[in-house]
């Protein structure tokens, strides 16, 4: 029963993890498998795909540009078309609620022929799409928004690109992306210098492809090259793993292994979080998949304390945050977040959505313009809003192992962008949470 009837979760209070996990493939690099492959000569034969809304909105828009692309569960082929082979597409390409989607897209598509308008659903039709525009537009791309630089965005095809050496104002891997993907079409060189480092997935998937990328004190490509396909093998997702490791630090009497998840350093700020506070982790059998670092991560339960989280280490554990400030709540003392301004411009504004939400469970945490201050304590079950947001809706499932009631959380549809497996999952390893469709 899915459609008019909202989707909401009821997690148990208690539980304990244990067992052997694989989570779902890395959401990123999923959508970077079908953009790149879909550009590329030859054939590229994807594992471990994502089979999340996000990513197969990402698939359908390739295969309306004439792209043939054949899935068999996580098994992808995408039989790529070159750099200039796209097709235009029928009417407007529909990313529902991908913000990378949107954005890689937008560069991707500056450097086509033929025009395209790019939409989503009511929470991507808001967020902010001016950090890619002003880019695009110096390198004489043309792309326009809403009055208020939202999309749709209407992309005009046919413009001579040119590279640009662009100082990203904010860390965003989306923006940097962009403007590379972009700058495979632009005469000359375009670099992209980070305020931080941001995840480096497409930098890493375009050297697998054989396109050349220069490191110094940007990161920069050279246009009018190829790009060749290959295989990829897509590691399980950290951010999806990020539930479970939190869970089994929180829950007493837990040890809980996550299999073959992606640990890229510009991803694992959620492991070096949870050791900062004191979490019992192991990573094992080390190896490289698909261009990428991966490992076999051991948690035990332990008891975690509170510390200030460094502001460098945000980018890289950006997405972890709803669930990390749930071991916030569940840690001894206080835990601030500082520097995470740009959790406000997610799936729902983050700041905003957890703080509501663990104060409904009765923790003691402040709001900042940038982050949050959180008071560990004891969590009373309650019911909390996801804002329609995935990685809400997960973190308060979670939190429920922390919890003294039973934790409803209201409006789940959206777990099912990054990860639709998440209720199995979760109750395979030992939570307790029941899908209960509301009229
Ligand atoms: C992503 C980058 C991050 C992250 C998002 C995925 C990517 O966003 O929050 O979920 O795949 O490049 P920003 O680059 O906007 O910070």
């Amino acid at each position: 029963m899915t459609g008019t009837h909202r989707l909401d979760y009821v997690a148990s209070p208690g539980g304990t993890l244990r067992g052997t996990l694989q989570v779902p493939g890395d959401k990123s690099i999923s959508h970077r498998a079908i953009l790149l492959g879909g550009v590329s000569e030859g054939t590229t034969h994807i594992t471990g795909f994502l089979q999340g809304e996000d990513t197969l909105a990402t698939l359908a828009a390739f295969a309306s540009m004439g792209v043939r692309i054949e899935r068999v569960g996580d098994e992808v082929t995408v039989h790529g078309r070159g750099l200039h082979g796209l097709e235009p597409p029928p009417g407007p390409i529909d990313l529902g609620n991908s913000g990378t989607a949107m954005r890689l897209m937008t560069g991707l598509l500056a450097g086509q022929r033929f025009d395209s308008v790019l939409i989503g659903d009511a929470s991507l039709m808001t967020r902010p799409m001016a950090r890619v525009m002003t880019p695009l537009e110096m390198m004489s791309a043309s792309v326009t928004g809403s009055a208020r630089h939202t999309a749709p965005l209407h992309i005009e095809g046919g413009r001579r690109l040119r590279g640009i050496r662009y100082p990203l104002p904010v860390a965003s891997a989306q923006v940097k992306s962009c403007v590379l993907l972009a700058g495979l079409y632009a005469e000359g060189d375009t670099e992209v210098v980070e305020p931080e480092v941001t995840r480096d997935h497409t930098e890493r998937m375009l050297e697998g492809f054989g396109y050349e990328i220069r490191r110094d004190q940007g990161i920069a490509l050279t246009g009018g090259g190829r790009l060749a396909g290959g295989g990829i093998a897509i590691p399980g997702d950290i951010s999806s793993a990020a539930f479970f490791l939190v869970g089994a630090c929180i829950a007493s009497g837990s040890e809980l292994t996550v299999r073959g998840i992606g640990v890229n350093h510009t991803r694992d700020g959620v492991l070096r979080i949870l050791e900062a506070m004191g979490a019992k982790l192991e990573l094992h059998n080390h190896r490289i998949a698909g261009g990428e670092p991966v490992a076999d991560i051991n948690v035990t339960a332990s008891a975690l304390r509170g510390i200030e989280i460094p502001p460098e280490w945000v980018p890289l554990a950006l997405d972890e945050f709803p669930v990390l400030m749930v071991a916030a709540a569940a840690a001894e003392g206080t835990t601030t977040l500082s520097g995470a301004q740009e959790l406000r411009v997610k799936e729902s504004d983050r700041i905003t959505a957890v703080a509501d939400g663990l104060m409904r469970l009765g923790i003691r945490c402040e709001t900042r313009p940038d982050g949050m201050i959180v008071h560990g304590g004891e969590l009373t079950g309650g019911t909390v809003q996801s804002f329609t947001d995935h990685r809400v809706a997960m973190a308060f499932a979670v939190a429920a192992l922390a919890a003294s009631g039973p934790v409803t959380i209201e409006d789940c549809e959206n777990v099912a962008t990054s990860f639709p497996s998440f209720v199995g999952l979760a109750n395979q390893a030992g939570l307790t949470v029941e899908e209960r469709y509301a009229t």
